[in-house]
């Protein structure tokens, strides 16, 4: 194809695209991923699970919002108010709610005491994750952007359960910090963790994970969910869960979407750790 040529199909199919996204701004924003917000995140995705904001203001935007229009002490109203934000502002890379379904039936089925978070973002997946678990247990969620931690906090606060869950600023992989705190500080001994929700940078869950067993902190039992593995993608994680299905771990693999569309596909794993690294 001929420079010209190419230049035209180039601008032709980003006027295509520009057309779509105006067309469905002026409807009233029916297709959630055809958004100008969604567009913006898509063009920052390689490396914006590493950075963790977006960097145009819609996190702290989405903590006003949330304490403007939900109920303080209203768990489920909360919820709601981050789902409506995600898909009638600006869309936000959380969980959400079709694949938080599957955590929430992970988190119940599994009755965890001591939970590990890895990825905080606004706190929408610890919310989820605080709902499905049982009434004495304790939720850590790690995340190395601390105003992340701090926009997180205040949606915890605001739904009244800041005293089930702990923000922790830093990362499994900044050789040893955070692995000495939570040990030291929160309690994770050996076989003491029954649940980790892996929500964070994709290509830090498997080392991550190999961090988390070389500290003996799992049990037989324990459960391990991952979010996006097909998309962005986790494929080393996938390729080592599958290695090792039925000798170490034991693993359902959910179809799924991307978060607050249903255009994308995406797999959630849950994995039961069966013992013995
Ligand atoms: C996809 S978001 C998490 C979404 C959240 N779990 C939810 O569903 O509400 C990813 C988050 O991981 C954080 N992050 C990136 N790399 C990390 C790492 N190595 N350790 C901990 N957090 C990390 C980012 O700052 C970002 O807030």
């Amino acid at each position: 194809m001929t420079a010209p040529r190419l230049l035209r199909g180039v601008l032709l199919a980003g006027g295509a695209v520009a057309a779509a996204v105006v067309a469905n701004e002026l409807a009233g924003k029916p297709i959630p991923f055809l958004r100008w917000s969604a567009l913006r995140m898509l063009v920052d995705l390689p490396g914006l699970d590493k950075r963790g904001q977006v960097g145009d203001g819609r996190e702290r935007a989405l903590a006003l919002y949330v304490i403007k229009n939900s109920r303080g002490g209203d768990i489920d109203d909360v919820i709601r108010a981050i789902d409506e934000f995600a898909r009638k502002k600006s869309f936000l890379m959380n969980v959400g709610d079709e694949k938080g379904e599957i955590l929430d039936a992970a988190v119940r089925r599994a009755k965890p005491k001591l939970l590990l978070e890895l990825g905080t973002y606004c706190g929408y997946s610890a919310l989820r994750t605080i709902r499905a678990m049982p009434a004495d247990a304790r939720l850590y969620s790690i995340d190395i952007n601390s105003a992340n931690a701090r926009i997180a906090r205040q949606i915890w606060e605001h739904a009244g359960v800041g005293d089930r869950v702990t923000a922790v600023v830093g990362m499994i992989g900044d050789s040893g910090t955070t692995i000495a705190r939570l040990r030291n500080d929160y309690g994770f001994t050996e076989a003491a963790l029954d649940f980790v929700f892996l929500d964070h940078h994709k290509s830090a869950y498997l080392t991550d994970l190999r961090r988390i067993l070389e500290e003996g902190w799992l049990h037989p039992g324990s459960v391990v969910v991952a979010d996006n593995v097909k998309f962005p993608g986790a494929p080393d994680y996938l390729a080592y869960l599958r290695a090792n299905e039925a000798t170490l771990w034991r693993t359902v693999e959910h179809e799924t979407h991307a978060e607050y569309q249903k255009v994308i596909k995406d797999l959630v794993t849950e994995s039961e750790f069966l013992g013995k690294v």
